[in-house]
């Protein structure tokens, strides 16, 4: 086949059905979970001012080089989403609704990164966040929701990684401490961290460089350096998923690739998916950036989750799979009126799933497609039909092809299906 004028773009593909409709099924189970637990949906603009997403933070990658921004018509700087955290800030700072506010929302984000498997341009997500508290139990109460909807789907090899982050003034005291100890094995290091620490000491910790593994793994933990009020809301979140039974591993070393975050931090690792990938979701505490953005100085918990990514992690553990749905009925015609079309309306109309055949094909041309629809009925409608006001109904599975008259057809159909 020649290859076609156009394809989608690197990191971007056409996800069709049954795949679709799978990826709308995992939508509805979290968009249930997530109403379950008090958050109502927010659908918030695919772009924004750029300022709203550098507010993300200037060590970021995901703003330094991965956005994709532009200028307008109207000369504003503009940039599509690469997540939505900032953006659910921002709403929060223009509506002002009554904290704690909780929202959940579902859909693409964008980032230039190198695109390969479970890494793409265009991606969903679906999350959550909590605006306005302070509360631990909320951090608790969103790992519980995302778990619970990772259980839903019948995902078993997810592990959760717990940290805390402490608070901004915590901060200093820490990075001193890391410029330190890092200033000692700097000949250890990868060219990339030795980068990385002079604007963010915290992100050489994300570091995934083999090389780096060693040096980081006895790197200071910040656990050490943070005020009590932080240590006791971190203990607070540990004691709360203790008592929901929600298994978890402390990761002292966690920092995520965001700059914003506070206090609890966590992501959920897939182990039946590559290394490089495997982060199937994550979140925490932002809790300076709504002030960050022009607003009071309100925190907020939340997390996001990788669709694409929990879906072949779906894959890999062989879990909530792909199902092509089967039609109810197939309309057959090989009459020239406008029967078939009138009787296959009638029918959906019913609440059922109906096919039929195109391009006035064979009456063997149209068995062979209803066969290949899954529909367990057949109906027939030929000339003979057509003129005695009747239809045949053919059972697909064998059994006999029985005549019945339009005005019966609906009742003696309700019998047959399930
Ligand atoms: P994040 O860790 O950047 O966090 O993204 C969350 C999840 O989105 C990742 O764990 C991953 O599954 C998925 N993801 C990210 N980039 C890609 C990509 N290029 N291709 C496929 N999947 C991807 C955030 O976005 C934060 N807003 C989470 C949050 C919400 N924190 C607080 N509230």
């Amino acid at each position: 086949m020649a290859r076609p004028l156009f394809q989608a773009l690197p990191g971007t593909r056409d996800i069709l059905a049954p795949d679709s409709q799978r990826m709308r099924a995992l939508v509805e189970v979290f968009a249930e979970e997530a109403e379950r637990a008090g958050f109502g949906q927010i659908v918030p603009p695919m772009f924004e001012d750029l300022g709203v997403f550098t507010r993300i933070g200037e060590s970021t990658d995901i703003v330094t080089k991965e956005l994709y921004d532009f200028e307008d018509n109207g000369g504003r700087r503009i940039a599509l989403r690469p997540e939505f955290t900032a953006s659910v800030c921002r709403a929060y700072v223009q509506s002002r609704p009554v904290p704690p506010w909780k929202s959940w929302y579902a859909g693409p984000a964008f980032r230039q990164e190198r695109a390969q498997k479970g890494r793409y341009r265009q991606f969903d997500q679906v999350g959550a966040e909590a605006i306005g508290s302070h509360d631990p139990d909320l951090d608790t109460e969103l790992i519980a929701l995302a778990v619970r909807f990772y259980q839903r789907l019948g995902l078993t090899d997810v592990t959760l990684l717990v940290n805390t982050l402490g608070d901004k003034a915590d901060r200093p005291g820490y990075l001193d401490a890391l410029r330190a100890y890092f200033g000692q094995h700097l000949d250890a290091l990868s060219e990339q961290s030795r980068t990385t620490l002079e604007i963010n000491p915290l992100r050489v910790l994300d570091s995934k460089r083999p090389g780096d593994a060693e040096i980081i793994a006895a790197a200071p933990v910040l656990l050490d350096y943070i005020s009590d009020e932080a240590a006791a809301a971190y203990r607070r979140v540990i004691d709360g998923l203790t008592a929901l039974s929600i298994q978890f591993v402390e990761a002292p070393r966690l920092v995520r690739g965001l700059d914003y975050y506070t206090r609890t931090t966590f992501e959920f690792a897939s182990n039946a998916l590559e290394a490089a990938q495997n982060a199937v979701g994550g979140g925490g505490r932002y809790d300076g950036l709504v002030a960050d953005l022009g607003g009071p100085d309100d925190p907020g918990v939340g997390f996001a989750l990788g669709v694409d990514r929990t879906l072949l992690a779906c894959d890999a553990e062989n879990v909530f799979g792909a199902v092509e749905t089967a039609a109810d009925l197939f309309v057959v015609a090989t009459t020239e009126g406008t029967e078939a079309l009138a009787l296959t309306q009638q029918l959906r109309s019913e609440g059922w799933r109906v096919e039929r055949a195109y391009d006035g094909r064979s009456m063997k041309a149209q068995m062979k497609a209803a066969n290949k629809s899954g529909a367990p009925v057949a109906l027939i409608i030929g000339d003979t039909e057509a003129a005695d006001g009747t239809v045949s109904v053919r059972p697909m599975a064998g059994g006999d092809q029985v005549v019945v008259s339009r005005s019966d057809l609906i009742q003696q159909l309700k019998d047959m299906l399930p």
